[in-house]
């Protein structure tokens, strides 16, 4: 069974459509990266596919469960807000933890762990309020790897990471596609460093969205040609 099947989806938020009658199919274990100019409606597309918005026509057939999601806009949490990184982690396990229970040794181990595949874990005790912007984000995706998702749809995941931490970002999503079959979206402007790990790259443009050349399929030379890629 594939992950998502999106058929004939069009939408718009107040008058006329961001998206027209739009079709592809996510299969289980893709790597897919989605490009398009800013406004074209990416976001607007995951957020349908996340249910967070309502398809006014056509069908979204989800098999996933278990997503885990790294919205656009990062936390942007300061100063004295009063969670600390463990604990913004950990509300992400609540649906396990079960309301007005504590939590127990095992799902402060499951933090733990993914603050660590993020290179967090040393901040675990330190209010979020008071991290940078990119470690921030770092807590993000481990918010988005706590549950142990089947699938990840990272919305610009790399914006305000250092190249240092964007490499460990690519490489652990790799790992985790190749080793694990976790099926990934990946939402960026910037596929230099990415896009030999995708197999599938999609382009929205002009409402519609485009299946694009990968390496899996074409020569090098055509790929350089055909992606939009802002640096
Ligand atoms: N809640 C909303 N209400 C009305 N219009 C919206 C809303 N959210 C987004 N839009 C509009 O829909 C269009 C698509 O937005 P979307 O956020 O999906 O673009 P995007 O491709 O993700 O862009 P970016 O690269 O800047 O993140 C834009 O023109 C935007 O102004
Ligand atoms: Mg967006």
């Amino acid at each position: 069974m594939n992950s998502f099947e999106i058929k004939n989806l069009s939408f718009g938020y107040e008058d006329g459509l961001i998206l027209d009658d739009i079709s592809f199919t996510v299969e289980k274990g893709d790597y897919i990266g989605i490009i398009g100019a800013n406004g074209t409606g990416k976001s607007t597309l995951i957020k349908l596919m996340l249910g967070l918005l309502q398809t006014k026509k056509g069908i979204i057939t989800r098999a996933e469960t278990n997503i885990g999601y790294v919205p656009q806009v990062g936390l942007s949490v300061k100063g004295d807000f009063p969670a600390t990184v463990k604990e913004v982690v950990m509300l992400d396990l609540f649906g396990s933890i079960g309301l007005l229970r504590r939590p127990k040794k095992t799902h402060y181990d499951m933090v733990e762990k993914a603050l660590a595949t993020v290179g967090m874990e040393e901040y675990k005790n330190k209010l979020i309020g008071k991290l940078s912007g990119g470690q921030q984000q770092r807590v993000l995706i481990a918010k988005s790897l706590v549950n142990n998702p089947d699938m990840l749809i990272l919305d610009e995941p790399i914006s305000g990471i250092d190249t240092e931490n964007e490499k460990n970002l690519y490489q652990l999503l790799h790992q985790l596609n190749k080793e694990k079959g976790l099926t990934i979206i990946m939402i960026t402007h910037s596929l230099q460093n990415v896009k030999k790990d995708m197999n599938k790259i999609y382009e929205i443009k002009d409402k519609k969205i485009k299946l694009l050349s990968t390496e899996q399929n074409q020569p090098e030379e055509r790929i350089e040609d055909e992606y939009v890629v802002s640096v």
